[in-house]
């Protein structure tokens, strides 16, 4: 039912589904031949292969939020999902992996033992290498198995590291694409390190797929709150006629987590959190925020202004950043290591594990106006939100109420990705009874006390478009290439100069450089002010 809303949403908008009929794809992608002359009679069927199963992420959000769409009723009446690694296991296995980490939405809970049966028994499992024709063969074989009769529409979704993207992308494509209905590749980020590994991935990834057959995640672009941002900003009368240098002093975007990078220090250590959360997660919000009105709401529509506003921005400079690392720290009797102390990353690295900068759009709207990222791993707490401070008030009737500081009595907008989502507004309000006492009070939109339904992970959201054929929560070639251009020549200063992180220590609020560098341009980080 909820699926079914979804549809008709979307069909009344306007965006475009041309990708959602499996019917009308077969011409399109290069699949070859549809082997159905009538197609209006024969019922699709989609298999979803997750290639590199067995990892963290597949089990800890891919398989999840595969079921959770089952149990939305969101997936095609007929589907099977497929498991691809190279460990060795069976079907049951598979499914006794992945039955662990499934769970069921809170309102509905009565049938999700039957329900998780009946996804359990869908999934199967293919143990292959990851470059091996004839492991993408025998997939393709027991696809068809499945699918016997049905149009075959396919999607894979590649889980795996990045040096072995291209041979999966290969293979399956070569091996094991659809022959009557469309093929589709989810893809994880790193997409590249710099400018130049971006473009030949993406390079290689042409010689096998067309663009509309890839789909970049941003799992960011799949949160609630990302793509709310739109909607606050273009239905609401309010706050687009406010959205520019002229009543915009500064926009935050922070991300923190309150745990520090576990077990993932190999990754981590070649990428670092510019690679692992500005050049994306963090950029692609910015964009969103500070692109200019879409002409539609049609995937390419939207990437296109986001792709303008993202070449507006101005090259990022050495004295507009600050880096640091976390270092061990012992409260009470607990220590906590330092960044180093993990057993995969190189005692001297200068990975930095925290960075803030502050980037300018250099376009009639934004001229200006500084946008401050920060994203640090190991700080005292863990989220992610957009701060909007507005302009002090013209010829303030008040502003003897407020003191010296006239910052404090500034209007800030707070959308808060997570945890606890909400958007509050603060405001300057006259504290009831005699006399006149101000006070900064919120207009507060908190989800969980306005809305009962809990939130999809994002994962759910995306794979649903994905298997809609729905791009716009996907990154298209040229934004990567916009954002790689951005960071790529600071990135490679940093290295090249070997630029120092400063320490800071294990669940602390970062390093003091980041309060110089927000001080610099006359700002105050939204989220350590008193009354944040
Ligand atoms: C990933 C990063 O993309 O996002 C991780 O690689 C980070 O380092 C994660 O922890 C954060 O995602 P979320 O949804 O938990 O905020």
């Amino acid at each position: 039912m909820l699926c079914l809303l979804i549809f008709v949403a979307k069909w009344a908008l306007g965006v475009s589904l041309a990708g959602n009929s499996p019917l009308k794809e077969p011409t399109q992608t290069k699949d070859g031949a549809n082997q159905f002359s009538n197609l209006e009679s024969v019922e699709p069927t989609i298999s979803i292969t997750v290639v590199g199963a067995s990892g963290d992420l597949a089990k800890k959000k891919i398989f999840p939020a595969l079921f959770a769409l089952f149990y939305e009723d969101c997936l095609p009446k007929h589907f099977t999902i497929y498991g691809y690694a190279r460990s060795k296991m069976t079907d049951e296995e598979l499914r006794e992996m992945i039955s662990g980490t499934l769970t069921c939405r809170i309102d509905k809970r009565e049938n999700c033992g039957d329900k998780m049966d009946q996804f359990l028994q869908r999934c199967f499992y293919n143990s292959g290498l990851y470059n091996s024709e004839e492991n993408f063969s025998e997939l393709d074989r027991k696809l068809k198995e499945k699918e016997v009769g049905r149009l075959a529409n396919r999607l894979f979704y590649l889980s795996i590291p990045p040096n072995i993207f291209v041979d999966a992308v290969k293979y399956a494509s070569s091996r094991a694409s659809s022959a009557s209905g469309w093929t589709r590749v989810i893809v994880e980020k790193p997409f590249g390190r710099d400018s130049d590994s971006s473009g030949e991935l993406t390079r290689s990834f042409k010689q096998y797929l067309t663009e509309e057959q890839i789909f970049r995640i941003d799992h960011y672009l799949g949160k609630e709150l990302v793509e709310n941002l739109s909607v606050l900003r273009f239905s609401n009368l309010v706050f687009e006629p406010l959205w520019s240098r002229n009543y915009i002093r500064n926009v935050q975007l922070i991300f923190s987590e309150d745990f520090g990078t576990e077990g993932r220090g190999g990754y981590f250590d070649n990428y670092g959190i510019i690679r692992d959360i500005m050049q994306n997660h963090l950029l692609q919000i910015l964009a969103l925020f500070a692109m200019e009105t879409p002409v539609t709401l049609d995937a390419e529509d939207i990437r296109n202004e986001k792709v303008k506003v993202l070449r507006s921005m101005r090259q990022l400079t050495l004295d507009n950043v600050i880096v640091g690392q976390y270092k061990g720290h012992t409260r009470g009797s607990k220590s906590y290591p330092a960044y180093t102390d993990d057993p995969t990353v190189p005692n001297n690295s200068l990975t930095p594990t925290f960075a803030a900068l502050a980037i300018f759009i250099d376009n009639a709207r934004w001229d200006g106006v500084p946008f401050l990222m920060k994203a640090g791993k190991a700080l005292h707490t863990k989220g992610a939100e957009i701060r909007v401070q507005f302009r002090h008030v013209p010829g303030n009737l008040y502003k003897q109420n407020f003191g010296a500081d006239l910052d404090k009595a500034t209007n800030e907008l707070v959308i808060r990705v997570q945890p606890d989502e909400g958007i509050y507004l603060k405001i300057n309000n006259k504290v009831p009874g005699l006399g006149m006492r101000l006070d900064r009070s919120d207009l507060n939109l908190l989800y969980k006390a306005r809305y009962t339904k809990e939130i999809p992970d994002a994962y759910e959201t995306l794979l649903l478009d994905a298997i809609e054929g729905e791009h716009r929560l996907f990154i298209r070639s040229d934004e990567l290439v916009a954002a790689w251009s951005l960071f790529t020549p600071l990135l490679k200063e940093l290295e090249e100069k070997k630029i120092a992180p400063e320490l800071y220590p294990y669940g602390s609020r970062g390093p003091v450089g980041a309060h110089y560098l927000a001080a610099k341009h006359n700002i105050r980080w939204g989220d350590l002010s008193d009354d944040s």
